[in-house]
This record gives structure tokens, C-alpha cells and sequence, in this order.
């Protein structure tokens, strides 16, 4: 994958985070995934008063996705940070995917899926879904 395509994915998931619905917890996460037709499905978290019902960025982004018919995927590039006074999102650490959002990807995407994270200041960290997922539980 190429330096610019990594930062185009990176610029489009640091501009979801302005699209988070986050009342409850105040942290912001954008996700940008990468279909291998080259389509790019943006995606941001959207919590619930219920709490349960949250939904991660990276899962609104897969589900936007395979909701269109695309089930094939390259990259996602991941990032996140709390709310700051202004209601703006401050990116000041990898925001690495949880664990459901880890098995939702093992559904869709192969072992060699990447996973980009940006610190929101100079350093990214790309792993492979194998990686974060190792043992992981499929039916298929
Ligand atoms: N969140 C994500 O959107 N993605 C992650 O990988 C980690 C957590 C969201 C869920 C919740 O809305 C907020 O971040 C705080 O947990």
C-alpha cells in the first residue's frame, strides 16, 4: 500500500471524528476502510443511552460497507480521542479497535487485513488482522 493512500485513509478517518455521536463517553473515533475495489467506506462511533446499542467507528464503517454489497477490504485506518471543551476532537494516542470490532473484522477480512493508527501527531502503526486477532474464531 502506498505512503499517500495510507494518508488519504488516515485524513478521511480523522475527519469522522467530527461525525461522532458521543454524548456519554466524550471520545471520538473515525474509522476510513479501504475496499479492494478501491471504494473507501467512512465510519464514526454512534453511542446509546442504553450504552449497550454503542456502536464502534470501525463497525459503522464495515456495515456501511457490506450494506452496499462490497465484502471485500484492504485497510482501515483507525483513530480516536476524548472531546475537548470545544467539542472538537483531540487525537493524542493510538486508538487501537476493540475486541468486538476485531471479530467483526475476522468476518470480512483476511489475515493480512491492515490496521492503521495514527498517534494524531507523527507516528502510524500498521498491523495485519492476524496480528491483533491471533486464534481467532470463524465457522467458515
Ligand atoms: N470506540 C470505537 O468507536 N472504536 C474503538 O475501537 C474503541 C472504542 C468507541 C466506543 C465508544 O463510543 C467510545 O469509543 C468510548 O469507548
Amino acid at each position: 500500500m502506498k505512503d499517500k493512500q495510507k494518508q488519504e485513509l488516515i485524513e478521511a478517518a480523522i475527519k469522522m471524528t467530527a461525525l461522532s455521536y458521543a454524548p456519554y463517553s466524550h471520545f471520538h473515533v473515525g474509522a476510513a476502510l479501504l475496499a479492494k475495489n478501491g471504494t473507501v467506506f467512512t465510519g464514526c462511533n454512534i453511542e446509546n443511552a442504553a450504552y449497550g446499542p454503542s456502536n464502534c467507528a470501525e463497525r459503522t464503517a464495515i456495515f456501511k460497507a457490506v450494506s452496499e454489497g462490497v465484502r471485500s477490504f484492504e485497510a482501515i485506518a483507525i483513530v480516536g480521542g476524548a472531546e475537548n471543551k470545544k467539542g472538537e476532537t483531540e487525537i493524542k494516542d493510538f486508538c487501537p479497535p476493540c475486541g468486538v470490532c476485531r471479530q467483526v473484522m475476522s468476518e470480512f477480512c483476511g489475515k493480512d487485513f491492515k490496521i492503521i493508527l495514527f498517534d494524531g501527531k507523527s507516528s502510524i502503526k500498521e498491523f495485519t488482522l492476524a496480528e491483533l486477532l491471533p486464534e481467532s474464531f470463524n465457522l467458515l
